[in-house]
C-alpha cells in the first residue's frame, strides 16, 4: 500500500518566503505517526522531491528532509529523491541532496540527464543497495530488466554529452551565481495586487496570482498565453500559479527582463 505525507505549502505561515522556509519542520512528523501505525520496519521506503516543482515550487521547510532523514534511518526505511527536476543545476548544485545537505538511499533522474532533449532516465543507489544485486551468478545479469529501448546509443550519447558541457561551461556554478538576481527579480513582484505568494529556490520560482471568482485557473492561463503571444515569453502556469526556470546560462538582464514582462501582463489583465 501507499500513503501519503501532507505537502508542506503553507500560504498563511509562509508567504513570500525566500529560500527555505521557517515554518513546517513538524509535518515530517507525519512520517513518524505512519511508522507508529504501520511499524516502520514494515515501511520499504518515502520517496519525495527535495523541492517539489511541478507540484507547486515548494521548497521545504527548514529541517524537514533532515527530520524524514532521521526517522528513516531510525526504522531502516530507504529514503528516495525524485531529483527529475531538482538534478543537474536547477538548485545550484548537481543534486538537491547536495545542496540541501542530505543524503538519500536513492535518487532518480532524468530531464536535465540528458539536458531535456532526448528520453533517458537514470536511478542512483547507496553501496549497499547495489551490493545486494551483485550477489548471483556471475552468468546472470545482475538486474535484469530489458527494456526495448534500455540503454539507447542516442541517449547514452546526449547524456554524456550534456554531462561534458555542463562541466566544461560550469553550469551549476552558472545557476548558483544567477540565484540572488533571479529571486530579487522574482520577489519584486511581491508587492502586485494579484500577487498572493512568491516563492523560491535555486532556480526555481513560483508566483500565486490570486484566482477571479468562478474561474479557477483563468488569471493563470490568460497570464500565460499573454506572454506567449505578445512578449514572447514561455512562462508555465499551473493553475493561478506561474512556474519559472530559467536556463542555467541566462544573463541576468534576460531574467530582469523577463520580470518586467510578467508585471506589464499582470497589469494589463484583471
Ligand atoms: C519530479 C518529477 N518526477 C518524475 C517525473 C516524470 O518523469 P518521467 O516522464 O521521466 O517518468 C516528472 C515529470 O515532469 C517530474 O517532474
Amino acid at each position: 500500500g501507499v500513503d501519503h505525507l501532507r505537502h508542506t505549502l503553507n500560504v498563511e505561515k509562509n508567504a513570500f518566503s525566500r529560500g527555505l522556509p521557517e515554518w513546517g519542520v513538524h509535518l515530517a512528523e507525519d512520517l513518524e505517526r505512519l511508522a507508529q501505525l504501520h511499524d516502520g520496519h514494515n515501511i520499504a521506503a518515502v520517496i519525495v522531491e527535495p523541492v517539489p516543482g511541478s507540484a507547486g515550487i515548494i521548497p521545504p521547510p527548514k529541517g524537514y528532509l533532515e527530520r524524514l532523514r532521521e526517522i528513516c534511518d531510525q526504522y531502516g526505511i530507504l529514503l528516495i529523491f525524485d531529483e527529475v527536476i531538482n538534478a543537474f543545476g536547477r538548485v545550484g548544485a548537481s543534486f538537491g541532496a547536495e545542496r540541501l545537505g542530505v543524503m538519500p538511499d536513492m535518487i532518480n533522474l532524468a530531464k536535465g540527464l540528458t539536458n531535456g532533449v532526448i528520453p533517458m532516465g537514470a536511478v542512483l543507489v547507496r553501496d549497499g543497495i547495489y551490493e545486494a544485486f551483485m550477489d548471483g551468478p556471475t552468468q546472470m545479469i545482475e538486474l535484469f530488466h530489458g527494456y526495448t529501448y534500455s540503454g539507447h546509443p542516442v541517449a547514452a550519447a546526449a547524456g554524456c554529452a550534456a554531462l561534458d558541457v555542463y562541466k566544461e561551461e560550469g553550469s551549476f556554478e552558472q545557476a548558483r551565481s544567477l540565484e540572488g538576481h533571479f529571486e530579487e527579480a522574482l520577489h519584486s513582484l511581491g508587492d502586485h495586487p494579484l500577487v498572493t505568494d512568491v516563492r523560491n529556490f535555486g532556480l526555481m520560482g513560483g508566483v500565486d496570482l490570486a484566482s477571479r471568482e468562478g474561474a479557477f485557473g483563468m488569471r493563470g492561463l490568460e497570464t500565460h498565453k499573454r506572454l506567449f503571444w505578445e512578449e514572447d515569453l514561455v512562462v508555465r502556469n499551473s493553475a493561478d500559479l506561474l512556474q519559472f526556470s530559467p536556463f542555467l546560462n541566462a544573463r541576468p538582464e534576460d531574467i530582469s527582463k523577463t520580470f518586467e514582462k510578467v508585471r506589464k501582463v499582470l497589469d494589463s489583465i484583471d
